[in-house]
């Protein structure tokens, strides 16, 4: 498959992510039933990850999403990034952030510190695709769908140049 200027292959079929979303979310329904949920999914990537796990989750909860937003400083000091989109109150919920694809996890510490600032009951990291080679973060999924090698995938969410989400199977860079 072609995007723009790359070519990608097949990596993980349909029927893989989704028998790996309804463990997911057997996992999950086991844990949580019961419990005041919410479930917080990032964007844009886990648009499509969320959808899939949430029609599988069988007891009462929330759903919202959040988007990181980052902007170059006009100064050295780098970055600066904000959580844009979540108005929902967090206070002594059981909070799981549903991401695409958990990387060098970095992304993740900055979503996870500042909903942790809520002070929620729990907070945990659930994802469709991780990659522990490439992993630096200070907080690891508990719920990991597929380890993945350190290869570049795109589809199901996921971008190559914010081309590529609308595919129903994952390929990764030939
Ligand atoms: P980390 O965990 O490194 O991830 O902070 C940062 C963001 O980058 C995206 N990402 C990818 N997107 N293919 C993609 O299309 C990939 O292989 C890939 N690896 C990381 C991801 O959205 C994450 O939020
Ligand atoms: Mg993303």
């Amino acid at each position: 498959m072609q995007i723009k200027d790359k070519e990608f292959e097949l990596f993980l079929s349909e029927q893989e992510i989704q028998s790996t979303i309804q463990r997911l979310a057997q996992q999950i329904n086991q844990e949580y039933r019961g419990k005041e949920v919410i479930f917080v999914g990032v964007m844009n990537g886990a648009f499509m990850f969320v959808a899939d796990l949430l029609r599988n989750i069988d007891f009462e909860c929330e759903v919202s999403f959040v988007k990181l937003a980052s902007y170059e400083g006009v100064q050295t000091s780098g970055t600066v990034h904000e959580l844009i989109g979540l108005v929902n109150d967090l206070y002594e919920k059981h909070v799981i952030i549903l991401e695409d694809i958990v990387d060098t996890g970095l992304t993740l510490d900055k979503v996870f510190s500042m909903i942790d600032a809520d002070a929620p009951s729990s907070l945990e990291v659930a994802c469709l695709l991780y990659k522990p080679t490439a992993f630096k973060g200070k907080h690891a999924p508990k719920f990991v769908g597929i380890e993945i090698p350190d290869h570049f995938v795109v589809g199901y969410g996921l971008d190559y140049m914010e081309y590529g989400r609308n595919t129903k199977d994952i390929y990764k860079l030939k």
